[in-house]
């Protein structure tokens, strides 16, 4: 086998999509692994059914756990994988452990690694996500950039500018390739949503796994439901938490099951606004013109404040800054999108990777 994909979580999927297909297209021999990092069907089944993923070559199960449960289970299959069919070029997405997981191994295994959506950092090492592109950046041969800092934060770093590649968003690939199936009026049917309502979405641990955060969030969400009715595709992490902080009873918050990805970004294309601490969700609403508001102290997608819709906010902040957008007539113009990301960015991966394999 020439090239092995390696995903593991939900945010993995949409992103490799559109790889594993410019790379079907050229005739490269390819298998794909999922890790069972996320595997309830709706964070992960779904995806590969939605997205037309092939069906997984391999599933290591390896399920929830410490980060060094959970990173050590996933490096110890995969070893074992790559040891019996030495693959050529191990592929890996974002910033989960599962990518951080693959990457040692095949490295160490002296097979090179490609990280796709490389260079992105928030400078905050609190954040699991930021050791997880720092060392994975580190170990990688190919480096996919999908926006122009992250080339200015490899090159920082002392990275050989030869192994990195500006080739756009995959994500957006997905996106876009999707966009006619999002469908505002059947989602808002299926879930009996009023015309104006806001998304959230919530999993960071530093928003949800402390009980004081919970109820401080709660709180926030609280005053903007008095305003506006919040449609919650809540994950499953921080689900306990949040209800213990009393999040639920209220008449104008509707928390669902994590959402299917066409049924979830429909549900962000009618938004009024969306809420969040997610990392794509930063991204689709820049692409779509969606005003974000995003619960977090920094973004490792900046561009997607300066090109798109997106801002920071404090919980604090969070009630009026809603309560300014409801008022806010949106320009009728479509917005400015990111330097590449126009729908090619697989094609472009796979330009190289093809090369790189010697299938080009
Ligand atoms: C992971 C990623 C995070 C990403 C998020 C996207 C890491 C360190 N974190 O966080 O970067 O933003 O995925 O969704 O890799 N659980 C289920 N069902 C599932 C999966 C998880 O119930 O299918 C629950 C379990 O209780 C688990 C918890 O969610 O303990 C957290 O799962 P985990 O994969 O460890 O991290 P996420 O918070 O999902
Ligand atoms: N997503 C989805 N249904 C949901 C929430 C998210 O389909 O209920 C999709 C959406 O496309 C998002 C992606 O899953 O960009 C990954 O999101 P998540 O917030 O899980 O991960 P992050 O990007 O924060 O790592």
């Amino acid at each position: 086998v020439q090239v092995v994909h390696v995903t593991g979580a939900r945010p993995n999927f949409p992103k490799a999509a559109p790889v594993v297909r410019a790379l079907g297209a050229r005739g490269v021999r390819q298998r794909l692994i999922h890790t069972g990092q996320h595997y309830d069907e709706r964070m992960s089944d779904v995806f590969f059914r939605q997205l037309g993923l092939p069906e997984p070559d391999e599933n290591l199960a390896v399920g929830s756990g410490s980060h060094a449960g959970q990173t050590g289970e996933v490096m110890v299959g995969l070893e074992r994988l790559f040891v019996a069919s030495r693959p050529g070029l191990v592929v890996v997405y974002g910033d989960v452990n599962s990518t951080l997981a693959a990457a040692l191994v095949a490295t160490k295994l002296g097979i090179p690694v490609a990280h796709v959506e490389a260079g992105l950092r928030s400078f905050n090492r609190s954040m699991p996500e930021e050791i997880n592109r720092l060392v994975t950046d580190r170990v990688s041969e190919l480096l996919f950039a999908t926006s122009p800092d992250a080339l200015v934060h490899l090159g920082n770093e002392g990275v050989d500018p030869a192994r990195v590649h500006f080739v756009g968003n995959p994500m957006i690939d997905t996106l876009l390739a999707n966009l006619h199936l999002f469908d505002v009026p059947l989602v808002r049917q299926q879930l009996s949503l009023p015309e104006r309502y806001v998304v959230a979405t919530l999993h960071r641990p530093a928003n949800v796994d402390d009980p004081g955060d919970a109820a401080e969030l709660t709180k926030a969400l609280h005053t903007v439901a008095d305003q506006v009715l919040i449609v919650l595709p809540l994950h499953p992490r921080g689900r306990a938490s949040l209800a213990a902080a009393g999040l639920f009873p209220h008449p104008r918050i509707r928390v669902v099951e994590p959402q299917g990805y066409v049924e979830f970004l429909s549900l962000v294309r009618g938004a009024r606004a969306v809420v969040t601490d997610s990392g794509g969700v930063q991204e689709e609403t820049t692409v779509l013109g969606v005003p974000c508001l995003t619960l977090r102290a920094e973004t490792e997608r900046p561009v997607t404040i300066s090109h798109g819709t997106n801002r920071l906010v404090t919980r604090e902040e969070l009630a009026e800054a809603v309560r300014a957008l409801l008022v806010t007539q949106r320009p009728a113009a479509g917005w400015p999108t990111p330097p590449l990301w126009d729908g090619r960015a697989g094609s472009r991966i796979a330009e190289v990777i093809a090369r790189f394999v010697g299938a080009g």
